[in-house]
């Protein structure tokens, strides 16, 4: 919360219902009540298709919700804007671009001054390990490091909130685990808020401060675990949430039948 107590986001009985040509309407998400504090890192797990991409892209503006609303330091969200960066599993880099280049171009869209673009450019890429790369080009970088170029090119816009849909499922398991410890940095460093979706339970309990589990049919919150670095450093405590949440998942993606219920 801020000082005066609103959230930095507050999603408010978000519900969406896709029109579809063959299956008439698709009930995509019911009922979704969140609010998010300032500096605060959720996750939002679940299987594919409990509709994570959609509540986020709804909170990024690009899609409108067919129920309720989102707040954004108490005001509604009506489109995208500067103040919340997206970064996707696809990271879009332009091949042609150096990285700096790269991580200007929405400065440059912005009408940012030349001087300030290259300095917040160089500042992002040292924050994501990437100094000594600025004038290299997109295709001499690993998949890794063009995952940190698009990390920079968010966090340079100074963006208020950043939106992560899957951002890691692509790099393999060590480039992964690395992107991982420097996103832990960059929020520590910058206390932004973050809302990060993924599908790995591991990689939720590793980085969140709240861990919010959303099941199907339709897509809607199951459950909300807060966790700390206290929790974190009992292995036992980890052990037994991600167990939590595992049964959590197996509920939401096996038929009921198949499900233990001891
Ligand atoms: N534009 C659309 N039209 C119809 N159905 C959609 C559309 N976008 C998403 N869906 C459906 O909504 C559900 C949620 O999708 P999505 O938000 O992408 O899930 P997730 O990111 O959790 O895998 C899925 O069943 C998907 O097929
Ligand atoms: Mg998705």
């Amino acid at each position: 919360m801020s000082e005066t107590g609103t959230p930095k986001l507050s999603v408010q009985q978000v519900g969406k219902t896709f029109a579809t040509a063959a299956a008439g309407p698709f009930r995509a998400l019911s009922d979704i009540r969140l609010d998010i504090a300032v500096e605060e890192f959720v996750s939002l797990l679940g299987p594919s298709g409990c509709g994570k991409s959609t509540l986020l892209e709804i909170i990024a503006g690009l899609q409108f919700p067919s129920d309720g609303r989102v707040l954004m330091d108490g005001r509604p969200v009506t489109g995208p804007g500067p103040d919340r960066a997206v970064v996707f599993q696809h990271f879009a880099l332009f091949p042609w671009r150096t990285v700096r280049a790269n991580v200007e171009f929405p400065m440059e869209m912005a009408k940012v001054a030349r001087a300030v673009r290259k300095t917040r450019a160089l500042e992002h890429l040292r924050m994501v390990g990437l100094d000594g790369f600025a004038d290299r080009h997109i295709w001499q970088l690993s998949g890794g490091m063009q995952q940190r170029v698009a990390l920079a090119r968010a966090m340079a816009c100074t963006p208020e909130v950043l939106l992560m849909d899957e951002p890691f499922s692509g790099a393999d398991a060590i480039t992964r685990e690395l992107l991982q410890d420097q996103l832990v940095t960059l929020h520590r460093a910058t206390r932004k808020t973050i809302l990060f979706v993924t599908h790995s339970v591991d990689e939720a309990i590793k980085l969140s401060d709240r861990i919010v589990v959303m099941g199907t049919r339709p897509g809607r919150i199951v459950s909300i675990f807060p966790l700390n670095e206290q929790a974190r450093s009992h292995p036992d405590e980890v052990a037994q949430l991600r167990g939590t949440i595992w049964n959590l998942l197996r509920k939401e993606i096996l038929p009921a039948d198949q499900v233990e219920t001891h």
